[in-house]
């Protein structure tokens, strides 16, 4: 509705919203606004003679009425009353006074030198206001640059260096969009004096430490006084600025953030610097005020049921949370636990967590539910198919509160619980080993404290599907093809689908039809699988489905191929001609391994593999070792393995690390106590120039080491 409003006071508006009975609570529910009036100003001098708020409810039976009432107060911030349902919604009473008075002072300014006028703002709610300052008359406004900025904190004016052309007189104009109302204060001359000195950079603007939510956006300015004109420059003291999260402008006074994340908290610099001079400020940021962890949302629950409402939030300090119910205390913890519900658990919660850097709210409706039994909604089944021998669940799911009791008949038969019938706590039948003479119609009988309800079904039963010719177990080598049969029989008046498995993977003919195929041979189902891979060994499934039941029989299949590759190849007992190769046992793929082949090649050589001689020369299957011998001294060597059975050979091993054999010494020295004897290495690659040399004997003992 309309109200006229004539006022010369701030205005605190209520709105009263009389809502449905609360005698049927079990069908109706209490008045709910689906859109809330949101704050308004009203300012006094506005052309516009009135104010409007909308207002949207949801109730059963309607709301009857909505009305606005206009109350003449100070300004308060309060509370938004709704009768029966109180939803706590700050409302604030909003205005912007005028400035004051009183004369303003000239400022004399030498030229050079930096000023700041004061803009002195009047008192005023909201904190949107926007600073701009008028240069000798309105609407004459003074552009911002390098050299001249204002404050949108204090709506101060700074002027880094002035200049002649600054004098003047200069109004602060201060408006609010969301009032649509401006003011502006009294003129302040600014006399310029001539002189012209260098002056240091000197920050005059600076943003206090600041609190910040997650998500929002953050202003910090900066701006010094200076001559020349100082340069402004921002920067993150532990860490970078956020990447696309931030903007600098008005010449480098104002720093903007964008949607603040966790990690924007930190140290913020800005340092501003001219030629006679540097000047910092340091800036915190914290983003600490509390954040939903878990919220509550509206819910609708049944009468004698069990709820918890539960509100979660984290922050720095660690949130308190509690709960309002229809804008009262309720409690003050973080969880409501309610059991054995009843209507007057219905209402409006809201939760609230605080730190003393912010408060977030939650707000959700419970409604208690209760009705008598219907099956409007999920009727028992009309068709109902079982078949024979097999098992069938009927599942009746009324809807209804308290929960109902549940009773089956079968006609006319009131059924009770045997060994091949169960009514389940859920309400479901089960039958069990079904024959024709189940077949009939089954009615659910639901009732409560508020009434009772029945829906029925009638059950055909048909034929079992079963299967008549099982898959057999299989033994292929690699490339071979294999096949395993599968018939089925199945009721006439169903579809059958066929699914083949390997292991638990449905086989997808389409894409893997280089391999699988299912084909009748000799009117038999089959699954054909050709050019059979290591990969397609396994348990391979039939299933034969209808839309009524399912029957499966599976059997293995063996492949059978080269051994795969050794495993933890290495080497030790490095000698000079001669290696011990060690290995472990790779898969033998189902046939014993017969003989290891060794190779080797020489690195720096960059050889093929070669085969390797070794002792013994035949390396048995079941060996996991063997020397190498014949190779050649100070050299870098790597070995491989591969395994060979009857169905081939396999893979190589991956190489072994690489090792390098002994340097051999030219001469062979052996000795006995007092004769040594010496001979030439056969495989000596150096030249052999003389055959004298010095010898020393080295006498040594166990206790006093050699001489
Ligand atoms: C400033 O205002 C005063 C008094 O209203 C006036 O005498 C003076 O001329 C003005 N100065 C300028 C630069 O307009
Ligand atoms: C932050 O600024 C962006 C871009 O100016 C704007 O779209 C967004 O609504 C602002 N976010 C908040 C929470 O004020
Ligand atoms: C920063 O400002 C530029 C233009 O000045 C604009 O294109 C860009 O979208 C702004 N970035 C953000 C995050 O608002
Ligand atoms: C149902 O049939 C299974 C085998 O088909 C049998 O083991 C079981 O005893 C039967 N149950 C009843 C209650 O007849
Ligand atoms: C029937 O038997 C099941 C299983 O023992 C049990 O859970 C269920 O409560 C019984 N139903 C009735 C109606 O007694
Ligand atoms: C089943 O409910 C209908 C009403 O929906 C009622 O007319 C009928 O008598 C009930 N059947 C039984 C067997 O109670
Ligand atoms: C096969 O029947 C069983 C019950 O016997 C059922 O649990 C299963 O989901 C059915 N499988 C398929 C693929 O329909």
């Amino acid at each position: 509705s309309e109200t006229r409003l004539r006022c010369s006071d701030h205005l605190s508006l209520s709105l009263k919203l009389i809502g449905g009975s609360t005698e049927t609570p079990s069908s109706g529910f209490g008045p709910v606004f689906e859109e809330q009036p949101v704050d308004t100003i009203y300012p006094e001098e506005s052309p516009e003679n009135k104010i409007m708020m909308s207002c949207r409810t949801r109730a059963n039976p309607p709301a009857q009425d909505a009305s606005i009432a206009a109350l003449s107060s100070s300004r308060v911030l309060g509370l938004l009353h709704i009768t029966k349902t109180e939803i706590k919604s700050p409302s604030f009473v909003l205005d912007l006074d005028m400035f004051s008075t009183d004369e303003r002072e000239a400022v004399y300014v030498k030229e050079g030198q930096g000023a700041v006028l004061l803009c002195d703002p009047p008192p005023h709610f909201p904190a949107d206001l926007f600073f701009r300052w008028i240069l000798n008359e309105f609407p004459e406004f003074i552009s911002l640059d390098k050299r001249r900025f204002v404050s949108q904190t204090t709506g101060n004016l700074y002027i880094s260096t002035v200049r002649a052309s600054d004098s003047g007189n200069y109004s602060c104009f201060v408006s609010s969009p969301s009032i649509a109302k401006s003011v502006f204060s009294k003129f302040i001359p600014l006399v310029p004096i001539a002189e012209r000195e260098k002056y240091p950079a000197d920050i005059k603007v600076k943003s206090p430490d600041t609190y910040t939510l997650l998500g929002q956006n953050v202003t910090l300015e900066c701006f010094a006084l200076g001559n020349p004109i100082p340069q402004i420059r921002w920067r993150k003291l532990d860490g970078d600025l956020p990447v696309h999260r931030h903007n600098i402008s008005m010449a480098g006074s104002l720093l903007h953030l964008y949607d603040i994340q966790y990690e924007d908290e930190g140290l913020y610099e800005c340092e501003a610097d001219n030629s006679k001079g540097k000047d910092r400020h340091k800036v915190h940021l914290y983003v600490e005020a509390p954040e939903w962890v878990e919220k509550i949302s509206s819910s609708e629950r049944d009468i004698g049921g069990d709820y918890i409402m539960s509100c979660l939030a984290s922050g720095k300090p660690k949130p308190h949370v509690h709960f309002l119910k229809n804008g009262r205390m309720y409690a003050k913890n973080h969880e409501l636990h309610f059991t054995d519900l009843t209507f007057d658990d219905s209402g409006m919660y809201q939760c609230i967590a605080e730190n003393r850097h912010g408060t977030i709210y939650a707000n959700a409706e419970l409604r208690v539910f209760a009705s008598a039994p219907s099956f409007e909604w999920n009727p028992v089944k009309p068709k109902l198919l079982g078949a024979k021998n097999g098992r069938v669940v009927i599942d009746c799911k009324p809807r209804a509160a308290p929960r109902p009791s549940i009773s089956w008949s079968k006609g006319t038969e009131l059924l009770h619980n045997s060994s091949r019938i169960f009514i389940w706590p859920d309400g479901s039948l089960e039958l069990l080993n079904i024959t024709k003479s189940d077949e009939g119609k089954y009615i659910c009988f639901a009732e409560n404290d508020r009434g009772r309800a029945n829906s029925s079904g009638s059950l055909s039963v048909t034929d079992a599907t079963k299967i008549t010719l099982a898959p057999s177990n299989a033994d292929v080598s690699v490339g071979k093809s294999a096949r395993m049969e599968c018939a089925t029989s199945h009721d006439p008046t169903l579809d059958l689908t066929f699914i083949w498995s390997l292991d638990t993977h449905v086989i997808d003919f389409d894409r893997d039809r280089e391999h699988y195929e299912h084909k009748m041979v000799n009117s038999v189902p089959h699954l054909l699988i050709s050019n059979t891979q290591l990969r397609h060994a396994g348990r391979y499934s039939c299933t034969a489905q209808t839309p009524v039941d399912n029957v499966t029989a599976s059997a293995e299949l063996v492949v059978r191929g080269p051994p795969g590759p050794p495993g933890g190849v290495r080497v030790d007992e490095v000698t000079t001609n001669r290696v011990r190769v060690i290995w472990s046992h790779g898969t033998d793929n189902l046939s014993p391994i017969s003989k290891y082949t060794i190779q080797y090649r020489d690195v720096r050589e960059q050889q093929e593999w070669r085969e390797a001689s070794t002792s013994p020369v035949n390396v048995e299957g079941n060996a996991e070792m063997a020397t190498v011998i014949n190779l050649t001294p100070w050299t870098e060597y790597e070995f491989r393995v591969i395994a060979t059975n009857t169905l081939g050979t396999g893979p190589p091993s991956d190489p072994s690390p690489k090792i390098t054999t002994r340097e051999a010494s030219e001469f062979l020295l052996s000795s006995s106590e007092e004769t040594i004897t010496y001979q030439t290495r056969p495989w000596s690659t150096k030249p052999v120039l003389s055959c004298w040399g010095i010898f020393v004997s080295i006498a040594k003992n166990t206790l006093y080491g050699s001489k």
